[in-house]
């Protein structure tokens, strides 16, 4: 037990009629090497006075005239301070001691017996204080692990908004530049007679379908304007593309046609399944993926399951991983979660949103005015995402 007895005065309020045990305390005290400053009182008002000054601890008699060791307990309890409480006090039975102990007291001394005094003043001030450290540093630790999920959350809304900047770019910068080259190419081809000139700008045309095929590739994978077209559609279209891609039988289904989801939620939808399906291609060795999206008691589930050789906890702890994190900390920007089963038969994950609580999460976005301020870079604010 390391003692602060060596290092500080202790502060110790002395709930004590008898001026008498008050100077024998003190003496008792003192002989035990401690550096104690120590004010006694007696009754209740001086007792809720002194409560707004700084204790390390406090020592109470049991009976008082007009007051009691219980009440002062009581009294301390209800005023939110925490300070250790220790009864020293003649023979009181066993029962008051238990119920004294029970209420918090720190320990039950009898006056007979003055030798514990100090060692249980050590004690009850030596536990207090750590376990205040333990419960600041809990304190700390929730606070950081908040931070860095803000933080996280940031990053992805930042990523996106990021994303839909570039693709905007590609459109109106590359696209249109692309597209005018389209239209002089096929100018120069109409009013050249030369076959040479011609077949050069036949093949340049050719070059510049790649190149616009390109450009709407990558500005389709930094921001999915097929969502403008809902959610289904959307998952529809990615579950086919997939199929095709990589050659696995890819099924979707949906238990209605269209959605009329909160904002935010189609693109965190969207994500997820393209997430699901990439660490299927990455690690599953599946042969078969199944995507649903479902709506039921107000809360929308979107299901990716897989035959493929499943994942343990392992897989998740991944230092160098973050696709997975990164869809609990996407689900949360809507207020839904991430759900993991594997087994023998595959992988699934579900994403699981109710959709009120995404609604909050909505209403809590920026202003309507900071909206329309930020629309040309907020990926969820496009065709109402
Ligand atoms: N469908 C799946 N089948 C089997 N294992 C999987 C599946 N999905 C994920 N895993 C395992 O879980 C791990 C973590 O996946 P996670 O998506 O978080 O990271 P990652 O795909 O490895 O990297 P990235 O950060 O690029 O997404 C993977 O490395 C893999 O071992
Ligand atoms: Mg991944």
């Amino acid at each position: 037990m390391t003692s602060p007895d060596s290092q500080r005065t202790l502060r110790v309020l002395h709930l004590e009629d008898s001026e008498l045990d008050h100077a024998l305390t003190l003496a008792q005290l003192k002989r035990g090497g401690l550096d104690v400053k120590m004010q006694r009182i007696d009754s209740e008002p001086e007792f809720l006075r002194a409560l707004e000054q700084d204790w390390d601890a406090i020592i109470s008699d049991y009976n008082l005239p007009g007051f009691s060791g219980l009440v002062a307990l009581d009294l301390l309890k209800a005023s939110g301070r925490d300070i250790p409480f220790l009864l020293l006090s003649g023979e009181i039975g066993e029962d008051a001691a238990v119920e004294a102990m029970r209420n918090g007291s720190a320990d039950y001394l009898p006056k007979n017996n003055m030798a514990r005094l100090v060692p249980a003043l050590l004690h009850a001030v030596d536990a207090n204080e750590t376990r205040r450290a333990h419960l600041r540093a809990d304190r700390e630790l929730g606070e950081s692990k908040q931070r860095l999920r803000e933080l996280a959350q940031h990053l992805q809304t930042s990523i996106e908004a990021e994303r839909a900047a570039i693709a905007r770019e590609i459109h109106d910068d590359v696209g249109g530049s692309l597209s005018a080259l389209n239209f002089d190419l096929a100018w120069i081809a109409r009013h050249s007679d030369s076959p040479a000139v011609r077949q050069r700008v036949a093949s340049a045309l050719e070059t510049l379908t790649l190149a616009i095929e390109a450009s709407q590739r990558v500005m389709h994978n930094l921001r999915p304007a097929i969502l403008e077209q809902g959610l289904v559609a959307a998952l529809q279209w990615m579950s086919a593309r997939f199929e095709r891609r990589t050659g696995l039988a890819c099924r979707f289904s949906s238990d209605r046609e269209t959605l009329d989801l909160p904002p935010g939620v189609p693109l965190v939808a969207y994500r997820t399944a393209q997430e699901a399906l990439t660490n299927v291609t990455k690690h599953a060795l599946a042969t078969r993926v199944s995507i649903e999206l479902t709506v039921a008691a107000g809360t929308l589930t979107l299901e990716v399951s897989d035959n493929g050789r499943g994942l343990d906890r392992d897989d998740l702890a991944k230092e160098r991983s973050f696709g997975i994190r990164g869809l609990h900390e996407r689900a949360s920007t809507v207020g839904g979660w991430v759900d993991l089963s594997s087994g023998a038969g595959g992988t699934t994950l579900i994403l699981s949103v109710p959709l009120q609580a995404a609604e909050v999460a909505a209403g809590m976005a920026p202003s309507h005015e900071q909206e329309l301020a930020s629309a040309q870079v907020n990926p969820s604010n496009w065709g109402d995402l």
